[in-house]
């Protein structure tokens, strides 16, 4: 088994790379912009085309395994987690920031067996960098070892978080409320990339002590939080409980103490599951 899950996280790092190119490719290009779940919940037809390519070629080499991707469930795709070898794709992770080429785009890969994150591979396209893990064997940007910041104390911390795409006023006024806290205890400064496989990959390589966010979907985090746990952080609810991926609402710090400190500031709310049923109509 342990040989099929590397050949299958070998075959994530090529398509991701691939991805990339046309990503940075369709960059140079017009972009059609259309929207989601909301008018600032953006997609392109690159998002589709590159979650596509991923899917095509691993169902040729996988045929057996399933998907959860980001624009397959907003197509009416169901979003359910099984024991079966899932990928997890966010074809383009940063898609308002590839329609702006603010220079942060990844191409996150999460592979799932049994529920648990066997391997993640995050591609952020634009910085060419590399970002993978595998679980119990350790976190790498570009093949070099990935390790969390020491530091336990939140004032000598940078933190990194979003503002998502939810423009519910009551949402709004809390995610204002919990930056508002972080801000004021006081931190060095609080960083987004605008996309949240970026800033767990930060969080992996030490230059941020956490990030965190509610809103964001599974295909947001799933490769991601291996990447943070194998470079030696935690992952939390943002009320202190275990992470569940499903839930939206996700802490990645370098360690617990940090971890916890955030879960005291923050105002939580509870968007939608990603695996909740439809509404019915
Ligand atoms: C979004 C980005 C963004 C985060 C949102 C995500 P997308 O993903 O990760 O940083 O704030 O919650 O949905 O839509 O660009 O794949």
């Amino acid at each position: 088994m342990a040989d099929t899950w590397q050949s299958a996280m070998d075959h994530a790092v090529a398509v991701a790379r691939r991805a990339g190119e046309v990503v940075r490719w369709a960059l140079s290009d017009d972009r059609k912009v259309m929207t989601k779940s909301s008018a600032v919940d953006l997609v392109t037809q690159t998002d589709q085309k590159v979650e596509q390519l991923i899917i095509q070629s691993v169902k040729e080499k996988f045929p057996t395994h399933s998907f959860i991707g980001e624009e397959s469930v907003a197509a009416g795709e169901a979003c359910v987690l099984t024991e079966r070898p899932t990928w997890i794709i966010d074809p383009i992770d940063g898609t308002t920031n590839f329609v702006h080429s603010f220079p942060f785009v990844a191409v996150s890969i999460g592979f799932s067996v049994n529920k648990q994150v066997e391997f993640g591979v995050v591609y952020s396209c634009l910085e060419d960098k590399m970002f993978t893990a595998r679980r119990g064997k350790g976190a790498f940007c570009n093949g070099e070892p990935l390790q969390v910041s020491e530091q336990t104390d939140i004032q000598q911390s940078i933190i990194a978080t979003e503002f998502g795409s939810n423009r519910d006023p009551e949402a709004v006024e809390k995610i204002f409320i919990s930056l508002r806290n972080v801000l004021s205890l006081p931190v060095h400064g609080v960083r987004g990339a605008g996309t949240a496989a970026i800033n767990m990959c930060l969080v992996a390589s030490g230059c941020v002590e956490a990030y965190y966010e509610i809103g964001i979907h599974v295909w947001d985090v799933a490769a991601g939080s291996l990447i943070v746990s194998e470079a030696g952080g935690v992952l939390m609810d943002v009320d202190g409980s275990e992470v569940d991926l499903m839930s939206r609402r996700v802490i990645a710090a370098n360690n617990k103490t940090i971890a916890q400190r955030i879960v005291k500031e923050i105002a939580s709310f509870s968007p939608p599951r990603d695996d909740a049923p439809p509404l019915k109509q």
